[in-house]
């Protein structure tokens, strides 16, 4: 077992399935976050955040999901490093040859820092005013987190919102070769199946990215 994990194929499926686990956390947070969209002042949404931050569900999930994102960010660093070293300056192949796709192959690197970076910057706009020094806005008159008024204050300001934009377009570059990559690596794509996870996945990391975006948006002119 141990070392299927250090062989260059255990790295790969380490880090396919660990994307798509994050693939499906990133679901789940759109599913939530679509509940912004919602008129009603932010009620549906700060009941849907609250139920998320119940303590079974947030210590549960939550360590699970920061081991997700190390395994992911330190698999991508060896095999980064292992493919710079073993391939010198040639040219990326993937088989694929959309130039979307080619491109956000070639440039998974940094379209991986970008994500980092925005996860950085947003995990210390909401982490730490929900989680650590407590200072997140309550709804009146209850002990529940006023989430929604949290998001609204951090996205009202253009530079935040600009910069939230730029994290959610690297996440779709990212995900056009993430997703149909990680299929392949899980062994779930195949003959024909490779063409139609392509399309599948450039399909839903615009979907995803944009839906993230829309949000933005509508919380910067609200
Ligand atoms: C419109 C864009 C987004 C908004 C408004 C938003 C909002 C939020 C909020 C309010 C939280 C805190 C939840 C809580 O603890 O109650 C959160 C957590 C988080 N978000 Fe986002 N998010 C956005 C986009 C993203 C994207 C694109 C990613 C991934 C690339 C992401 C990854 C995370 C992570 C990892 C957490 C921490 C989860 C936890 O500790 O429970 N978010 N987000």
């Amino acid at each position: 077992m141990g070392t299927f994990f250090g062989s260059s194929i255990g790295r790969k499926f380490m880090m396919g399935a660990s994307g798509l686990f994050l693939i499906i956390f990133l679901i789940v947070h759109l599913s939530i976050n679509l509940c912004l969209l919602v008129p009603d002042g932010g009620e549906t949404f700060n009941i849907a955040a609250n139920f998320m931050a119940l303590p079974l569900i947030k210590f549960g999930l939550q360590p699970v999901l920061a081991l997700g994102f190390i395994v992911h960010i330190v698999y991508a660093a060896i095999l980064t490093a292992q493919n710079n070293k073993a391939r010198g300056n040639a040219k990326y192949s993937s088989g694929n040859n959309t130039k979307e796709v080619m491109w956000a192959s070639k440039n998974m690197g940094i379209l991986g820092i970008v994500v980092l970076a925005f996860l950085t910057v947003h995990v210390y706009d909401y982490f730490v005013p929900l989680q650590i020094t407590g200072t997140a806005p309550e709804v009146h008159g209850t002990h529940m987190h006023d989430t929604y008024t949290l998001v609204k204050n951090n996205l009202q300001n253009p530079v935040k919102a600009i910069l939230y934009i730029i994290g959610c377009l690297g996440l779709a570059l990212h995900l056009t070769h993430g997703f149909w990559s990680a299929f392949q690596t899980v062994g779930l794509n195949n003959g024909i199946w490779r063409k139609r996870w392509t399309i599948i996945g450039t399909i839903f990391a615009w979907a995803v990215s944009l839906g993230f975006c829309v949000i933005v948006v509508a919380m910067l002119l609200s």
